[in-house]
């Protein structure tokens, strides 16, 4: 017999869509209730998902419900008390990006899910898909020969009225600003293309947008393997785009789309030197999953029903955070800061930073 596993939603604002979506396709899920402090979204959200049970918080939920996965799609501030309560509750937890508003928090996450022994899954859904998974296999074989240089662009878009969400736009609820909360999805691919991650300098500006946080930074992070990568985000870019170019000794990889790929937004650029059957071998396979919070979320209960770890598409959760740290860090100490200097605790608090104000009049 099929096992089922009970899951609830905290949360029901726009990400918890994609989730219940995606529950809804996965064999052996119930996702038994929500919660969320409006109770006109969590009575619109079960109504279109046939979500039987809705909550105000999460606290009444785990009261009530025997709940197997709590999934968190709240804003970040709240992520890692959620976190512990889910865990205490004897639950395991997948929790949206970012997974919380520091590096001390991401440390309490996973030492609760230790005590608890129970699994915590991260959202970087830009990780999953046939084409990701190849990639990474040819990087890491050594089979593309050593990554040299990387471009990491995040150029997306959003307006004024995108910052009137009352979480937005503060060191306070969103615990930086478009770098921690946009670019590091491809931040977080990139490390994940590419593994650990030595140093990184970057600087923070406000461009345009009424925040007090940063709408643009451009930094520049290398890689243990000496790759150096430049990595620029920003919300103010009329064509949006989401780019990862990764340039090796045997080829050039480059990744062009914007909130997802499959395998035609991926281009493989052999060197002059490389054979024509080699080449062949480097084919995407036939059989093509997009990215996605289905991808993720089908392989994350997959090893929950196993009874086994968090698969590589959603663990170390601390990696692509810690980078944005270091950026952060280094445009505030305007100086790289390495890897190595995260452990200090000076570097695992609030990552609050002064931003460049670069707008006219200011
Ligand atoms: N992976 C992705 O592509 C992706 C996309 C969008 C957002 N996100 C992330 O998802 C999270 C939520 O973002 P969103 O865009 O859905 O935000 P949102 O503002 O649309 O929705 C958040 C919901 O959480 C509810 N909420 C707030 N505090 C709560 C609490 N204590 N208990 C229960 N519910 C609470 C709010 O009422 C709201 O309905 C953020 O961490 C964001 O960065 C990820």
């Amino acid at each position: 017999m099929t096992p089922t596993l009970r899951a609830a939603i905290l949360g029901t604002g726009a990400v918890a869509h994609l989730h219940a979506e995606a529950l809804a396709d996965i064999a052996g899920v119930n996702v038994i209730a929500s919660a969320d402090p409006s109770d006109e979204r969590v009575r619109d959200f079960n109504a279109r998902h046939g979500i039987p049970a809705g909550y105000g918080t999460l606290e009444e939920l785990l009261a009530e419900e025997a709940v197997d996965v709590v999934h968190i799609c709240t804003p970040p501030a709240g992520h890692a008390q959620q976190t512990a309560a889910a865990f205490d509750a004897g639950a395991h937890v997948i929790a949206e990006k970012p997974p919380a508003l520091s590096l001390a928090e991401v440390d309490a996450m996973q030492a609760a899910a230790a005590a608890a022994d129970r699994q915590l899954a991260v959202v970087f859904q830009q990780r999953t898909g046939t084409a990701a998974t190849h990639i990474r296999n040819l990087l890491q074989s050594g089979e593309l020969g050593r990554p040299l240089t990387a471009v990491c662009h995040t150029h997306w878009y959003r307006g004024a009225e995108y910052f009137d969400v009352p979480w937005r736009g503060t060191w306070e609820s969103e615990g930086g600003g478009t770098t921690l909360s946009h670019g590091i999805h491809q931040i977080d691919l990139l490390s994940y293309l590419l593994g650990e991650w030595s140093s990184a300098s970057g600087q923070l500006f406000r461009l345009d947008r009424d925040v007090e946080t940063e709408d643009t930074s451009c930094g520049v992070v290398v890689f243990e393997r000496g790759t150096v990568a430049s990595v620029m985000t920003t919300v103010l870019a009329p064509r949006e785009s989401s780019l990862i170019r990764i340039d090796t000794e045997h080829a050039t990889i480059e990744l062009e789309h914007l909130y997802g790929h499959h395998h035609a937004s991926w281009k493989l650029t052999p060197a002059r030197h490389v054979t024509s059957e080699r080449v062949a071998s480097w084919a995407l396979p036939e059989v093509e999953v997009p990215s996605g919070h289905d991808a993720l979320l089908s392989e994350v209960y997959s090893s929950l029903f196993a009874g086994g770890e968090v698969p590589p598409v959603a663990a170390d959760p601390a990696r692509a955070i810690e980078i944005v740290a270091a950026l952060y860090a280094s445009a505030g100490r305007g100086r790289p800061v390495t890897r190595t200097e995260l452990a200090e605790p000076d570097f695992r608090g609030s990552m609050r930073v002064p931003v460049r104000d670069l707008r006219p009049g200011q």
